[in-house]
């Protein structure tokens, strides 16, 4: 089956600029990021209607914990008034929620919203919808390594390999990501899917997340259609991927 013309199954975007787009106008860095957070209803809500099944968003690393106090409590107030104001509409646009990242460093009412729009909308088809809070690839590898050694027990080492990996990272059972976008222009993956990413396409608009509409998405998917994806090997495109994502 050849790739070409298809549009990505699977999109992550890590939605980078919020402060300097609230800077260049003079406006505090929080009000950038509570500006983000209305970029991401709309994206969410158009993907379906661009061939989008799973979109995958980095909200929050596990480095983004070193920023100014009141900038990171002023994301986690963003992160819980989203959850909040979205737990009926996306139970009811079909969007299946999931949070991934490690969950015991943030506030524990923020963690029981997780819990709750996961738990509402674990039923829901239309779109896959990830987020990721205090997420980062580094941590999530080595989580996964601890949980399979602690499972294999005296087993052999070679039952570690990549698909029971995938199946013991935070992703498990969702497919690789197809096309990884990065907003504001910063070429970099920082620390975002670094398993999975490995045959992603990359994009890095130079437009900040604030300003990125739909219509800068549905660009960006059409020419994602027309890279060609070969995956390692020789002159065909293949839809192969290189894990089978647990
Ligand atoms: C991305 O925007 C949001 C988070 C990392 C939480 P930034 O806050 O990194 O914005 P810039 O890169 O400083 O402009
Ligand atoms: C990556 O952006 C993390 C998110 C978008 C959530 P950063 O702004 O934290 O990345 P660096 O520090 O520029 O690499
Ligand atoms: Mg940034």
């Amino acid at each position: 089956m050849s790739d070409v013309g298809r549009p990505p199954l699977h999109v992550g975007i890590i939605m980078d600029g919020n402060g300097r787009w609230a800077q260049s106008r003079g406006l505090a860095r929080i009000s950038g990021h509570a500006r983000g957070a209305k970029r991401v209803t709309e994206i969410v809500r158009g993907c379906p209607d661009i061939g989008v099944t799973h979109l995958t968003l980095y909200a929050f690393s596990t480095e983004n914990w070193r920023r100014p106090v009141a900038e990171v409590e002023g994301l986690m107030k963003i992160f819980q008034q989203y959850i909040l104001s979205k737990l009926d509409g996306l139970q009811r646009e079909g969007v299946r929620v999931r949070f991934i990242g490690m969950r015991h460093r943030i506030p524990l009412k923020l963690q029981r919203l997780m819990a709750r729009l996961e738990e509402a909308t674990a039923e829901c088809e239309r779109l896959n919808l990830t987020i990721a809070i205090d997420y980062g690839g580094r941590d999530e590898i080595a989580r996964a390594v601890q949980k399979m050694t602690a499972e294999l027990g005296d087993g052999p080492v070679e039952e570690i390999g990549e698909d029971s990996m995938a199946a013991a990272l935070d992703t498990a059972g969702l497919p690789d990501p197809d096309f990884i976008i990065r907003t504001s222009g910063e070429q970099r993956v920082s620390n975002f899917l670094l398993w999975q990413g490995v045959y992603a396409e990359y994009s890095f608009p130079e437009i900040p997340w604030p300003e990125f509409t739909l219509a800068h998405l549905r660009d960006e998917v059409t020419a994602f259609r027309s890279r060609d994806r070969r995956f390692g090997a020789v002159g065909a495109p293949t839809s192969v991927s290189i894990t089978a994502g647990g």
